[in-house]
C-alpha cells in the first residue's frame, strides 16, 4: 500500500464517511499496535511530599464532610476527562482519618484494598465485622461490601487506598450506594477473630522471614502472594496483593508483564528503574508501573527493604491475556 493510495480521493469518499459514522480501517492508526501501547507513565509519589498535603486536608474538611478523605495519585498520563488513576486499571490514593473521625459506611462495586502506613487505633468494618489496622496489615473491602473507617487512637491514621475504578469505569460497571449518614455510622462490634477480610503485618513478616534462605525470583527475590483464604487465589477477582523482600545486596533481572502494578514501600529503601528511569525509593513511597515497562529493583543497603504491591494479575489471566517476557536492560 502506497501513501499515494491513502490519500487518493478524488470523490470525496473519507469526507462522506464520518458524518455517516464509518470510518476506514485502513487510515486507523494504532488500532493493532505491535505491542502494548499506554499513556501511562512510571511515576514516584514521595511519602514526605503527600503527608504534609493530607494532614492540610485534615484542617481543610472531614472526614465524613469529604466522605473520604483521600488524595489519589494521578498518573501524570492521565487524561483530562479520564478518573485519576495509577495505571490504566488501578486507583492508588492516600487516606487519613484523624482520632475521634468517622468515616461512614458505603458500598460500591469497585474493589478496594487499604495497607496501612502510619497510626494506631484505626479500623475498617466490612460487613459488620471490625478490623483494628495496624502499619503494614492489609484490609480488604471486596466489591459491593459495606465498609466504613473509624479512629479511637491518639495520632493520625494514614494507609494506602488500592482500587480497580479505572477498570470499573472502562467496563462502565460502577454502582455505588450512599445511605444517610445517620444509617451509616461504623459497626459497635469488637474486632472479630473473623479473617477473611484482614491480614496482619506480623504474619507476613514472619513468613518472609522464614523464606529469607531460598534463592529468590530472579525478578522479585523473596515474594509472597496475599492469597484468598477460602479460595487460594488471587485475594480478589480483580487485585492480587503481594508483599516482597529485597534482601541486603539484592538487585533483580529485568523483565515487563502486561498487568501493571503499584508498588508501596513498606520498609528499607532501595530503587527501581522502571522504562529506563531510575527511582530512588523510602518508606511509605509508592510507585507506579504500567503495563508492559521494563522494571527492576535493588536494594543496596544493609538492612532489609519491603515491597507491598497489588496489581489487575487476576484479571489478566481470566482473560487470556497474561505475557511477561525478561529484558535486556542496561543497569541505571
Ligand atoms: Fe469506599
Ligand atoms: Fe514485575
Amino acid at each position: 500500500m502506497t501513501t499515494t493510495s491513502l490519500t487518493h480521493d478524488p470523490a470525496g469518499f473519507y469526507d462522506r464517511l464520518g458524518p455517516l459514522h464509518y470510518e476506514p480501517l485502513w487510515r486507523m492508526r494504532g488500532a493493532l499496535p505491535l505491542e502494548p501501547v499506554t499513556a501511562m507513565v512510571p511515576h514516584l509519589w514521595r511519602y514526605d511530599e503527600v503527608r504534609p498535603l493530607i494532614m492540610e486536608a485534615g484542617d481543610l474538611i472531614t472526614a465524613e464532610e469529604a466522605e473520604r478523605r483521600v488524595l489519589a495519585l494521578k498518573n501524570p498520563g492521565t487524561a483530562t476527562h479520564e478518573v485519576a488513576r495509577a495505571t490504566d486499571t488501578l486507583w492508588a490514593a492516600i487516606q487519613l482519618v484523624l482520632p475521634g473521625e468517622v468515616a461512614p459506611a458505603h458500598r460500591h462495586t469497585p474493589a478496594a484494598l487499604r495497607f496501612v502506613i502510619e497510626g494506631e487505633g484505626g479500623y475498617t468494618t466490612v460487613n459488620d465485622e471490625r478490623y483494628d489496622m495496624r502499619p503494614g496489615d492489609l484490609i480488604l473491602t471486596p466489591n459491593w461490601s459495606w465498609h466504613s473507617h473509624g479512629h479511637t487512637g491518639g495520632a493520625p491514621m494514614l494507609w494506602l487506598d488500592g482500587l480497580d475504578l479505572p477498570l470499573s469505569h472502562a467496563l462502565h460497571t460502577v454502582f455505588a450506594e450512599f445511605p444517610p449518614a445517620e444509617a451509616r455510622r461504623p459497626a459497635a462490634s469488637p474486632a472479630g477473630p473473623a479473617r477473611t477480610h484482614a491480614f496482619p503485618f506480623a504474619e507476613m513478616r514472619a513468613a518472609l522471614e522464614a523464606r529469607r534462605d531460598e534463592p529468590g525470583d530472579p525478578y522479585d527475590d523473596i515474594l509472597i502472594e496475599y492469597l484468598h483464604p477460602e479460595t487460594s487465589g488471587p485475594v480478589m477477582p480483580t487485585i492480587s496483593a503481594a508483599i516482597q523482600l529485597l534482601r541486603p545486596g539484592v538487585r533483580t533481572a529485568a523483565h515487563r508483564h502486561t498487568h501493571s502494578v503499584v508498588y508501596h514501600v513498606a520498609a528499607g529503601s532501595g530503587w527501581s528503574t522502571i522504562g529506563g528511569q531510575r527511582f530512588e525509593w523510602t518508606r511509605g513511597d509508592t510507585f507506579a508501573v504500567p503495563c508492559w515497562v521494563p522494571h527492576r529493583h535493588a536494594n543496596p543497603t544493609n538492612g532489609d527493604a519491603l515491597l507491598f504491591s497489588f496489581s489487575d494479575a487476576p484479571v489478566l489471566d481470566a482473560l487470556g491475556l497474561s505475557r511477561e517476557s525478561a529484558v535486556d536492560e542496561e543497569i541505571h
